[in-house]
């Protein structure tokens, strides 16, 4: 299966420099992430927000491994306005997490008014220390009702929503967006000029995903913006885009100025993506993952998906079960072993059979260390 490359010195850290702040005197430097509105994060690699994926069990699994921070799915302002309890419970902070990592909820929404109330509902009920407003959202049903990237198409809105939410809810809030909702608008990015007037009004970091909300996930992302973006903002810019290996989250990194390294797709199935991360940002070497470390983090995946969802965790299963053996050469068979059972526990030892070829113990609960990062 997976297996990691070993560090090289083109990925080293860099003291002081981007996503490293180097400590006065002697010793060796202290190596962090940026600092959002006081917020420091542990190291500059977040999980990005994926609605459908990054649900509390894979923030959870993603933070186990070394993630500073795991954004919330995006969550709707208007219910949360009104305290809606399902939405409540999808973004509240996960009371079994002892780790340090800051809790991010992304909120969606269109008025001021519902951004202000669900910010400051979030972060006084639910426990978010930060709060990230969506202007990136491309999906048709988010854009034909005028939320996510359709924002970017009246900046003045965009600057009002910020504002409120800045005043609001007392704790650092975020931005993640795309360049403008389109290229043919402006000669351009909306994201050049809309972005220092965010950072004026308070918002504490900007994310950036460079594709045009036009392009939706077509083409590639540009990171020659976000480097643009990085150099002309006063606040960290958190990069987004096409970054499938450690050793790209790295160059990405140093080379193009931004302050951490956001990891989506690539995630999906390699959680343990954070650990090969830290590891080379660190200089150390990079954790191996074999078979076995990969069944150990895909039940782990499966029992808290269970813990959280019961008997109705066996759907979810059946793709995110899949993620994890997607390399192997019957991947296919497997996969529809998995989706035809009905039953978690069976679910596993498909999972295990494929993995290892049968036999064998379940780890113990908690006892997952794929990547070589520390459970709390
Ligand atoms: C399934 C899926 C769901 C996503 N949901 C969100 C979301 O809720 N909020 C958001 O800001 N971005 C969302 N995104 C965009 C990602 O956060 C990220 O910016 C994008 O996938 C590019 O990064 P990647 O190439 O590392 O995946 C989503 C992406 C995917 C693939």
């Amino acid at each position: 299966m997976s297996s990691t490359e070993p560090a090289s010195p083109e990925a080293s850290p860099r003291p002081g420099g981007a996503g490293g702040s180097g400590a006065d005197g002697p010793g060796p430097p202290v190596l962090s992430g940026p600092s959002i509105g006081g917020v420091t994060l542990a190291a500059p690699f977040t999980l990005a927000p994926m609605a459908g994926v990054a649900d509390r069990p894979y923030r959870r699994l993603c933070l186990e491994r070394g993630a500073a921070m795991a954004t919330s799915e995006l969550a709707s302002a208007a219910a949360l306005a009104r305290r809606g309890k399902r939405t409540s419970e999808l973004v509240r902070k996960d009371p079994a997490w002892r780790g340090g990592a800051p809790h991010c909820v992304q909120l969606f929404g269109k008025t001021p008014q519902e951004f202000a109330d669900s910010a400051s509902f979030c972060a006084s009920e639910l426990g978010a220390d930060i709060i990230d407003l969506n202007f990136a959202c491309p999906s048709r049903k988010v854009v034909k009702s005028g939320h996510g990237a359709a924002l970017l198409k009246t900046p003045e809105l965009c600057l009002r929503i910020a504002e409120a939410a800045v005043k609001a809810c007392g704790v650092p809030v975020t931005v993640k967006t795309r360049p403008g909702f389109s290229p043919e608008d402006l000669p351009e990015p909306l994201v050049y000029s809309l972005a220092p007037k965010l950072a004026d009004l308070g918002v504490r970091a900007v994310a950036l995903h460079p594709r045009w909300a036009t392009q939706g996930f077509g083409g590639k992302a540009d990171w020659r913006i976000t480097e643009r973006l990085a150099a002309l903002l006063p606040v960290p810019v958190i990069g987004s885009g096409d970054v499938d290996s450690a050793p790209l989250a790295l160059k990405r990194l140093r080379e193009s100025g931004v302050a951490a390294v956001m990891l989506g797709r690539a995630t999906r199935g390699r959680p343990w993506l954070f650990s090969e991360c830290l590891a080379l940002w660190r200089g150390e070497p990079a954790p191996v993952i074999g078979r076995e470390e990969t069944f150990l983090c895909a039940s782990r995946h499966a029992r808290l998906l269970e813990s959280e969802r019961g008997k109705r965790a066996v759907f979810v299963l059946r793709s995110v079960l899949s993620w994890y053996i997607r390399e192997l050469r019957n991947a296919a068979a497997y996969r529809r072993r998995i989706c035809s059972s009905e039953d978690v526990n069976e679910q596993i030892d498909i999972l295990r059979e494929a993995l290892l070829g049968g036999g064998g113990d379940e780890p113990p609960e908690g006892d997952a260390r794929p990547g070589g990062t520390e459970l709390p």
